[in-house]
Order: C-alpha cells, then structure tokens, then sequence
C-alpha cells in the first residue's frame, strides 16, 4: 500500500479527491489530515469514512508537534496539500487566520517533509493552488504557466507565498514537487458562501442574491470533477518541479452565472421570476476583474479533457443542492449566519 495524505480532505475539493482517490486507485491509502474549521466537514466523507483505505485525523497542519508523530507513523510517499482557508472575502476581514493555515501551515509540512524524505525521489508534494496568485487581468488575456505573480487579495498573497515556499523547499532541499493553479471550482458539497452554492441556496429560500458592484468581473469555471481528475494525472505522470495551469476555458462575468442558475433553477423547479431576486450589492474591496485562465498543454497532451459542460454541470450542482438539504442545515452554523451577516448585513 502506499501511503498518501491528502491535507483539506474535508473540505469541498478535498473530499472530491478522496473518494476520486478510492475508487480509481486501489494501492492508495488515503489519510485525510483536517482540522475541521468552519469550511471542513466529516459530512462531506460520509461515505467514506469507515472505508478499510481511509483515515481521518483532525489535526491543524501549522501544529509541528502533531504533524511528526502522525508523519513517522504513517510515513506517507505523497501529500496533496489542500488545506487552507480559501474565501477571499474571509481573508478581507482576518487576514492572519490566512497567514496561519496558508503559510505557516505550509511551511510546517514541508519542514517535515525535508526531515523525513531527505534524499528520497520517489515521494511528491503536490500544492494545490489557485489562478488568484497571477492577480487581475483587463480585457480578453489569459494567465498562462509564465504569468508573473502579482497576488492582491490577503488571500491570493497567502497562497502565493505558500507556492514560493513550495518551489524554494524543492530548490533548495531537493524535495520533488508540482504545483497546479486552477480556475473557479463549483459542485456538490461546496459550502455556501462561495458564489454558485450561495445563489443556489437563495434561490432555494426566495432570499434576496447579493450580486458585487455591476456583476461584471469575471471568473473562469470548472466542475470540481474535473479539477480532481487533473490532479490525479498530474500526481501520476505530471513532470516534478513544474507548475501547470489547470481550467475549462470557461471565463464568465459574475452576472451572466447568476442569471444563468436563476434561468436553469426555474426550469428544474417550475418558479418563475428568480432573476428579480438580484441585487447589486457595495463592491468587495479590491475586487480583481477578470481571471481567465490558458491550461497548459502538457496536462493536454498527458490525456486530460474537462468533462462535464457548465450547464450540465450546473444543473446537477442544483439537483444535488435540492436534494441534500439536511447537509446544508449541517454546514451552516451559527459561525455561517454570524460570517454573513458580517459580510452582508449592510449592503443591501
Ligand atoms: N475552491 C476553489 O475554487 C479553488 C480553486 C483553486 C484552488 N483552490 C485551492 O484548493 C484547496 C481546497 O479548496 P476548497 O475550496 O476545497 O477549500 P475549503 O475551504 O472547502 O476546504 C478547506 C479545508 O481545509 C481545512 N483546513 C483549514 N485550515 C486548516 C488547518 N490549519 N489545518 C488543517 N486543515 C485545515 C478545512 O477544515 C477544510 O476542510 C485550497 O488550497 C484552495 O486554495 C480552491
């Protein structure tokens, strides 16, 4: 068996690679190191939990002195890190729950990581990130794998510095690495105050959909299936050292996916006039325009092909919305109401 920890795996895309992991890869054992924040979630494992190849530890990845003992353990050949926080919004209001999880949890595991594996070839840290490390982009560009960093959110310079961390740690101790950045994800079991499960749950309670500023600033989608299929190949057959661009070719202005959920929303449930339920809502500060991203053509010639279409791929996020809401009920909190209320209490 070799042993893989995926870091995040109760949160929204990490849980997707777990399963994805199990099913497709039968000499995995799959370790899921979470501290279960507000976003991580053992409901979002349900059907895995008690799988023979599956462990869960609730562990905070800054913390060294639970990470060693669990890393001497289990000695693992392959961390996909996911853990991190990850709203932007959040990072605007406590950037520093960012600096903790995003950076120094990363440089935490990779100081453990050049103690265990000093020498080793045969082992993998594969940082997951984002396209928000490349900053904002005007008109019809897209990032590509030789964008310049330019992060400007508290969050996309937390995850920037984590992939310097990562590149530096791989330059300087040798540890073999990949880092991909990736676009937008949406699917089951994303917690809802990311922008599609958010419309989907105020569609759901008629509540008014707070759309930032003109609704323009565009985003590049991707279903989180087949952000997970990436990383899975990439881990597998990815070349060590490099970075790749993971996306759909799926840029989309903010207002044009809202409208887009409102329309399919009525169709599946028969509602009528979701649109009037939009309101343009005060900006979030330093809102970047436009992310679009450019996949690289390695992951293309490697054989990977997104999927799932972002209509069809919506359709089933909503069906899967309408038909969990236990879940939903589960994940949000008395921290979620208090969280947007903060955020959006006064924009209305
Ligand atoms: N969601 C996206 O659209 C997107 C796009 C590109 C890259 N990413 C990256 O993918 C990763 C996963 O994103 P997500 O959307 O699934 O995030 P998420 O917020 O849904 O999940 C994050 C998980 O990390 C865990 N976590 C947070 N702090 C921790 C800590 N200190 N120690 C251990 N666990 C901790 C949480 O409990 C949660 O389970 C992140 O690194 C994010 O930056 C996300």
């Amino acid at each position: 068996m070799i042993r893989v920890w995926v870091t995040g795996g109760a949160g929204f895309i990490g849980s997707h690679l777990v399963r994805y992991l199990l099913e497709t890869q039968p000499s995995l054992e799959i370790h899921t190191v979470d501290a279960l924040t507000y976003a991580g979630n053992l409901h979002n494992l349900s059907d895995v939990l008690d799988h023979p190849r599956h462990k869960f530890h609730r562990i905070d990845i800054a913390d060294r002195e639970s990470i060693e003992p669990l890393w001497s353990q289990t000695k693992p050949k392959v961390i996909f890190h996911l853990a991190a926080e990850s709203h932007v919004d959040r990072s605007i209001l406590s950037p520093l729950d960012f600096v903790h999880t995003n950076i120094v949890g990363t440089a935490t595991l990779l100081e453990v990581a050049r103690r265990h594996w000093n020498g080793c070839s045969d082992v993998l840290f594969y940082q997951v990130s984002t396209d928000e490390v490349y900053g904002s982009l005007e008109g019809e560009e897209y990032f590509t794998e030789q964008s310049p960093y330019h992060p400007r959110s508290p969050y996309a310079a937390s995850k920037a510095a984590a992939d310097h961390l990562v590149r530096a740690y791989g330059h300087t101790y040798g540890i073999p690495y990949l880092i991909s950045n990736c676009g937008n994800n949406y699917g089951p079991y994303q917690f809802p105050e990311k922008l599609i499960p958010l419309v989907i749950t105020h569609l759901m309670e008629r509540k008014p959909i707070p759309v930032y500023g003109n609704g323009l600033n565009v985003r590049d989608w991707i279903h989180v299936l087949d952000h997970v299929r990436a990383i899975a190949l990439l881990a597998e057959r990815g070349k060590r050292g490099r970075t790749y661009l993971i996306g759909a070719k799926n840029p989309r202005p903010n207002l044009e996916v809202v409208k887009l959920l409102c329309t399919l929303y009525d169709e599946m449930t028969g509602s009528r006039g979701s649109e009037a339920l939009i309101r343009f809502v005060k900006d979030r500060p330093g809102h970047d325009f436009r992310y679009a991203i450019q996949p690289s053509t390695h992951l293309f010639e490697l054989g990977w092909r997104p999927q799932v279409p972002f209509e069809e791929g919506l359709r089933q996020t909503i069906q899967w919305y309408l038909t969990h809401k236990e879940w939903l009920e589960a994940v949000r909190s008395g921290e979620y109401q208090r969280y947007y209320q903060l955020q959006y209490g006064d924009r209305f």
